[in-house]
């Protein structure tokens, strides 16, 4: 039987041996969510940048750039990080680069697995699916904030841990700290989100439609991996 694990923000991965491992990364609000939703409306690649001026520079070879930081649209980007701009008919087909506060910068963090694909409500069925069929240890990774723990991302990882239970032992508790907080707040987890830290800081900025949005489940029935540099619909 394979091992599931969480990590429950970027200050603990080096705690983690990432080799030979499936690293689903989650950021649910919003940027694992807008990927999902992108890449399920068409988008042809999107390709992850921790480093906002390394995204701007895809502008010259042709690539959308989408960006975000502390919440708001980067100045000058095309897309900030709303799921609803990835739904944009123009955006079909084409390529996109992405740099967000903490999404991005987890995926870089989990170069060093054997597969890395993003995780949301969104599409979460297909990623336990998926999981089931690679036969291979898993690692959910929590994106948090700012290297602090996030409530919408421990949800995130206590669901998908419980619909794999039977097929995954856990290895360390922070998959029951997580599976436990989601059993708790399953019934009204809107309510919960709503009244987490970065829904009140996107609130501030006027973003609400979008937390809804990014607590639907299964929306989508895609599995975005990493290919190369880019993420694209396995
Ligand atoms: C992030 O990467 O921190 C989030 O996606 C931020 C956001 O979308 O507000």
């Amino acid at each position: 039987m394979n091992s599931i694990d969480v990590c429950l923000s970027p200050k603990f991965i080096e705690l983690y041996d990432l080799k030979g491992k499936v690293v689903v990364v989650v950021d649910i609000l919003r940027a694992t969510s807008c990927i999902t939703t992108g890449i399920a409306n068409g988008v042809k690649s999107i390709t992850p940048f921790e480093l906002l001026e390394d995204c701007k520079k895809m502008k010259n070879k042709g690539y959308f750039i989408a960006g975000e930081r502390g919440g708001k649209k980067v100045e000058g980007f095309d897309i900030g990080n709303s799921p609803f701009s990835y739904m944009e008919e123009h955006l079909k087909g084409k390529k996109i680069a992405i740099t967000t506060t903490n999404g991005t910068l987890a995926i870089e963090l989990s170069k060093d697995a054997s597969e890395i694909i993003i995780g949301s409500f969104l599409n979460i069925s297909s990623i336990a699916s998926y999981l089931v069929l690679q036969k291979k240890d898993v690692l959910i990774f929590c994106a948090g904030w700012k290297g602090l723990v996030n409530l919408e991302d421990t949800l995130f990882a206590g669901a998908l841990a419980k619909m794999l239970e039977s097929e995954f032992y856990f290895s360390d508790d922070a998959v029951v700290v997580a599976k436990s907080s989601y059993e708790n707040l399953d019934n009204n987890i809107l309510s919960a989100v709503q009244n987490s830290s970065h829904a009140k800081r996107l609130r501030k900025f006027n973003v609400t439609r979008d937390i809804e949005f990014c607590l639907i489940h299964d929306k989508y029935n895609i599995v975005p991996i990493i290919r190369g540099n880019e993420i694209v619909r396995l």
